[in-house]
């Protein structure tokens, strides 16, 4: 298919929240980070084509591969190959498509923009995604799909404005459509990177907190022996464990005030200490933060044991980040580590011993950059 004229590429970075996830859901506040992983989405032209919309979804993390071993000691078997699949891939790279259907729906009927299909010898668009950013490992790629596309074909049908606010909302609109409630933290973060504070459902961005590193461990492998109803609960996580919380909520009622009011406390205390750069302090913070997570319940085996080890291994301090995990799905989530000087690259080793996928990263990462390439013959 022959390359049209112009090309858009719009690039995102993933989140991580620092402090006070799901306490954040009952108003307290939460500090979040843009990470320097990236997810890009291009929209070019697409000449000579049927019309319409054409989606490329390429090399987003894999959750592991699944393949029948047979044949490998057996002479019988010698010559049958095993047949790696991708194991929850197509699964996972569906729901991808489902926030880009969606902006695409909600570009045609908030501004009135459609590519017509069928036809041949039209002008399509195509729309080609790459990301580093693991699936449903609470790193906001939801929000980064809806975010980069959008910002990508409001630049190529000329609706960008500069309005950052605006493309943001429209964004939160698309999640909230694909997946019924999304908090706005996510947006936020891919929209405008940086740090920002989540006080009463509102996003405050925060601009005098330094860069820092972290050591992300994700677990993304699903048991092999799980069932197919466990595979499509994964990308309804967050809602299952936001209202596992809230039963533990009522159950305990004065006693998750407590623990609420003290992540509260928490992540203003932490807010205060990295601005000061007490990287210790910050730590000690994120191991308590830990065990408020624990006491409500969103922390599985796989993870606990991940924290664990980052923790003996003399990380400053170390929690889950996001929503957690559940033991049904393999404690599938991701933890932050904060290496102390120079021990990072232990760290990761020790972290990644546990089969979980380890990234040295940094917070502070920058927010949404369009980049636009004309390539006309005159
Ligand atoms: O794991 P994630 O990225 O879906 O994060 C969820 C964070 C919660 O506080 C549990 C829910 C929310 O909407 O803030």
């Amino acid at each position: 298919m022959s390359e049209g004229g112009i090309k858009i590429r719009a690039s995102v970075p993933a989140k991580a929240i620092l402090f006070g996830e799901h306490f954040v859901v009952y108003g307290k506040r939460a500090l979040a980070t843009a990470l320097n992983l990236r997810l890009n989405v291009e929209v070019s032209d697409r000449v000579g084509s049927e019309g319409g919309y054409h989606l490329i979804v390429e090399n987003i993390p894999s959750f592991g591969l699944q393949m029948d071993l047979r044949g490998v000691d057996t002479d019988a078997d010698a010559d049958a190959q095993p047949h790696p699949q991708p194991f929850l891939n197509y699964g996972e790279a569906s729901r991808a498509i489902a926030y880009i259907r969606c902006a695409i729906q909600y570009m045609e009927r908030r501004y009135g923009h459609r590519v017509e299909g069928g036809g041949g010898g039209g002008r399509g668009v195509e729309i080609r995604v790459s990301s580093e950013i693991p699936l449903s490992a609470g790193l906001g790629s939801s929000a980064a799909v809806s975010v980069a596309t959008i910002a990508a074909l409001k630049r190529y049908f000329g609706l960008w404005n500069g309005d950052l606010e605006e493309l943001r909302a429209d964004a939160h609109r698309v999640e909230e459509a694909v997946q019924g409630k999304a908090s706005p933290t996510d947006t936020a973060i891919s929209t405008y990177g940086g740090y920002v504070v989540i006080e009463g459902g509102e996003v405050k961005r925060l601009h005098d907190l330094p860069e820092i590193e972290l050591v992300t461990g994700s677990i993304t492998t699903i048991p092999l022996g799980a069932g197919a109803e466990h595979l499509s609960e994964l990308r309804l996580k967050t809602r299952k464990l936001v209202e596992a919380v809230k039963a533990r909520k009522e159950a305990f009622s004065s006693v998750f005030e407590y623990i609420a009011s003290a992540a509260d406390v928490l992540t203003v205390e932490a807010i205060e200490a990295l601005r000061r750069h007490d990287l210790a302090r910050v730590g000690s913070l994120m191991n308590i933060n830990h065990g408020l997570l624990d006491a409500i319940g969103v922390v599985p085996r796989e993870l606990s044991e991940l924290v664990k080890l980052a923790q003996d291994a003399g990380a400053l301090g170390a929690k889950v980040t996001g929503a957690g995990g559940l033991p049904e799905l393999g404690g599938t989530g991701t933890v932050i580590a904060l290496p102390a000087e120079g021990q990072s690259a232990k760290l990761e080793t020790v972290m990644g011993l546990t089969g979980a996928s380890v990234r040295n990263l940094r917070t502070k990462a920058r927010g949404l950059v369009v980049d636009v390439e004309e390539n006309r013959c005159s």
